[in-house]
């Protein structure tokens, strides 16, 4: 049997500790869509705390919305997703498969043996066609166009719509920043690669508002600052690009749009585009609206709309970057000093799920008991877990599977000396630790 990709090892990973699960799966799964374990959701936790904090709670000039999923079918004719946000779709006759017209050359026919669309005798394509990647909803009882709206398919819009209440209700001046962390939804004509392309997803985004006249300065430092961010997660410089868009694949209105790229395992992939969208969404939310979106600097006297830059990171999607770069398999000695190869998720402390596991050595002489005080004590700062099953040895690889950074172990000497051992995820070393510095130890080392 062929080995595994580094892909089918990762979902596999995924499944058995905890982190994802197909969608609907009891009753046949349902495409593009996933159900985040008790690990997962930890893990996805911290990603949208870590890029909260930092965007968000470190900032003077950025205060965060939470808007709801449903909106006004008018904002979506406003923004242009109803008219434009189309991909171009494939349909053939013959085995009743989609394709993305522009992804055909990645694309399999579902006819063994594999071929792309089109290479079998029978396959019957269809011209491409524009197909809505937007989810229809009705709102109320009654099914009739007038109630008729979308799930949304990005944050950014819940922003701007709020942009006039945001800054009345606040104090806050131009330049600054709304963030939004939520969920979006697209009904992608393939969904793909685990959770890299799916029909709803999470999104992290930011629409920064700035005077025209600053708004390359804005675009630059904003570009520059994302980018950092990943790498400050630990995701290494080689795995990581930042690619700006030519020319003539910007929109008429910006000056600039850089996407931040990482390696996945199949090549290339979108983590976050950085885009300079001029005042091109106020002015269309002015004119559907008929209401006055322009901003008024009482200093300078000068009324204007206010440009936008929007870092537009995903969530999900950077989940399972930092799942792809953490993932390793190493050679460390078993029990017995033989060499076992053993899966490791080298998380970075921040994004990793549960921070430290606890174990007696034994299930005896005061062991447990000792251990589980420990345990309650940290569980007040941070996520912790509880094992006293098996040889500690296999503790250990279940904790490393998980990406917990560091495992606490009492044992016999921690009644004599108040002391217990700390063993480091990525390097395995141990050392002994006074009980009553272990928190500041922790602390140090899970929030460098
Ligand atoms: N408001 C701008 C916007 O939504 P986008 O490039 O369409 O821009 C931003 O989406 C980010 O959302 C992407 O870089 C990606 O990380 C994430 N994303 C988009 N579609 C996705 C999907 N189907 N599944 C998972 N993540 C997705």
């Amino acid at each position: 049997m062929a080995e595994p990709t580094l892909l089918e090892k990762i979902v596999s990973l995924c499944k058995r500790r905890g982190f994802v699960y197909p969608g609907s799966e009891i009753y046949g799964g349902l495409t593009g869509t996933w159900d985040y374990g008790p690990l997962g959701v930890e893990m996805l936790r911290n990603i949208r705390n870590a890029w909260w904090h930092d965007n968000v709670t470190t900032r003077e000039d950025i205060v965060g919305v939470d808007t709801a999923i449903l909106m006004h079918r008018n904002v979506w004719k406003a923004s242009g997703h109803e008219e434009a946000f189309t991909d171009p779709l494939v349909d053939c006759k013959a085995c009743k498969a989609r394709f993305r017209a522009d992804q055909i050359a990645e694309s399999q026919c579902p006819k063994k043996p594999s071929k792309r669309p089109g290479e079998h005798a029978e396959c019957q394509l269809t011209e491409a066609r524009k197909f809505n990647l937007m989810f229809k909803t009705f709102v109320g009882p009654i099914e009739e166009s007038a109630a008729q709206t979308y799930l949304r398919p990005e944050t950014a819009q819940g922003i701007f719509v709020q942009f006039k209440n945001v800054c009345d209700s606040t104090r806050i001046k131009v330049p600054f920043g709304i963030a939004q962390v939520g969920k979006s939804f697209r009904n992608e004509i393939t969904p793909k690669q685990f959770v890299f392309r799916s029909r709803e997803f999470e999104q992290m985004e930011i629409e920064f508002f700035c005077h025209p006249t600053t708004s390359r300065e804005w675009y630059e430092k904003w570009r520059d600052a994302r980018f950092a961010w990943y790498k400050q997660l630990g995701i290494k410089s080689d795995n990581l690009r930042l690619r700006e868009h030519d020319k003539d694949e910007l929109a008429f209105y910006s000056v600039g749009t850089s996407d931040v790229e990482y390696m996945f395992p199949w090549g290339w992939g979108e983590l976050e585009g950085i885009a300079h969208r001029g005042d091109y969404d106020l002015q269309q939310h002015i004119k559907h609206s008929g209401k006055d979106l322009s901003y008024y600097d009482d200093e300078t006297k000068d009324r204007f709309v206010p440009h936008v830059i929007e870092p537009s990171a995903g969530a999900t999607r950077s989940f399972l970057a930092f799942l792809c770069e953490a993932y390793q398999e190493d050679q460390i000695p078993d029990e017995k000093g033989k060499p076992e190869v053993r899966t490791v998720l080298r998380l970075h402390p921040r994004l990793a799920p549960v921070k430290a596991a606890i174990f007696p050595l034994v299930k005896k002489d005061g062991m447990p008991e000792r251990a589980m005080g420990l345990y309650k004590d940290l569980q007040r700062h941070f996520g912790v877990f509880y094992d006293e099953k098996g040889a500690v040895g296999r503790r250990y690889r279940r904790q490393d599977e998980a990406g917990t950074p560091f495992c606490l172990t009492i044992d016999g000497q921690t009644s004599q000396d108040q002391t217990v051992t700390i063993r480091d995820r990525d390097t395995t070393k141990q050392e002994r630790v006074a009980l009553d510095k272990v928190l500041g130890y922790l602390i140090e080392r899970l929030t460098r």
